[in-house]
């Protein structure tokens, strides 16, 4: 079981709250995902839940039990970093045992796990060597096997892959995402990056200034983002907006459609503008465009190889049932 609960949780560094009174629920099995931008209080929040940071007030409960006063050890959570924190002098073997060895466990148990745990990270041929000869995938994946040892009911990760190069981010994010399939336990991952967010979570909190702006599954906030902070964080390329005469007329103060919502053509259309920079990616095709009397920059995405080059005119046809309408205080409308 995994369910974790803040209930009323706060926290304060001296003067400085960083979370204000903050209400949260993950369920035993869910991947939630905390996204945000940097110093919003994600690593805070987590560090909370994992009891490496005292609450300032409220109450932290797992499985129904309270553990505000708990000390981390005896929480039955593990946490990965962003920084690997592996011996240096241990080899694969020793570092994914050690946890096991602090807890005294018996050789043949603690031999067994780590092997468990090395098949399912494919570490099976990397057990003798020491962190210093493995790349740093590998080295986040040693790190994720010291956590899976200990059973944990829930895995805690902040940014555990921010130290990656992108490609294999994208491979790791896909093992994290199968490992979560395979054991169904609770996983809190923390990161700043929106398309980790969308691909991994069956749950977002997207935080801002330590206040959740929403929750949600991927679909939920991408398709009614509940404000403009969600509208404009989740999404990429992000969401265009446009304000004054083209938002009043759909009774709002602001409109939103998103880059893939717009429909672009030669000869005709409900808007027209100059394309700036094209970014012919082959699947898809960018279009940055200006002179729209809109917006700036109306970013179009459209799919597959489409011929608009720098400086021609295009017209673009909006989808009208996916506009999004907020209000003058930045609120989704109805
Ligand atoms: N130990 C600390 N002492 C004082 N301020 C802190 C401490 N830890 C974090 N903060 C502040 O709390 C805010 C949230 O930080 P953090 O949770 O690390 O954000 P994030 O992980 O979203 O980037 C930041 O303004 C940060 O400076
Ligand atoms: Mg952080």
């Amino acid at each position: 079981m995994g369910r974790i609960v803040l209930e009323n949780v706060t926290k304060s560094f001296g003067d400085a709250e960083v979370i204000p009174p903050l209400d949260l629920t993950i369920e035993d099995g869910e991947f939630a995902v905390f996204v945000g931008p940097s110093g919003c209080g994600k690593s805070t929040l987590l560090r909370l839940i994992a009891g490496l940071e005292e609450t300032t007030s409220g109450r932290i409960l797992i499985d129904g039990e309270d553990v505000t006063e708990v000390s981390p050890s005896k929480r039955g959570l593990a946490m990965v970093f962003q920084t690997y924190a592996l011996y240096p002098h241990m080899s694969v073997r020793k570092n994914i045992a050690f946890p096991l060895r602090m807890a005294k466990m018996e050789q043949g148990e603690i031999d067994a796990a780590v092997d468990r745990a090395a098949s399912i990270l494919n570490l099976g041929d990397y057990l003798e060597k020491r962190p210093g000869q493995l790349s740093g995938g590998q080295r986040q994946r040693v790190a994720i096997g010291r956590a899976i040892v200990r059973q944990p009911t829930a895995f805690l990760f902040d940014e555990p892959l921010s130290n990656l190069d992108a490609a294999l981010r994208v491979g790791m994010r896909l093992e994290i995402s199968e490992l979560h399939e395979r054991l169904k336990t609770t996983m809190i991952y923390v990161t700043h990056d929106q398309v980790e967010a969308m691909t991994m979570a069956n749950k977002i909190v997207v935080l801002r200034a330590g206040h959740i702006e929403q929750v949600g599954s991927p679909l939920e906030l991408y398709r009614t983002p509940r404000n403009l902070f969600v509208a404009g964080f989740i999404g990429s390329p992000t969401m265009n907006f446009i304000t004054g005469e083209e938002a009043a007329k759909h009774g709002a103060q602001t409109i939103g459609i998103r880059p893939e919502h717009i429909a672009v053509s030669a000869s005709e259309g409900t808007w027209t503008g100059k394309v700036g920079v094209a970014e012919h990616l082959g699947s898809d095709t960018f279009f940055y465009v200006h002179d729209t009397g809109l917006a700036e920059t109306l970013t179009v995405r459209a799919t597959g190889e489409v011929s608009f080059r720098n400086g021609d005119t295009i017209h673009m046809t909006p989808r009208e049932d996916l506009l999004h309408r907020f209000d003058a205080a930045g609120e989704r409308m109805a």
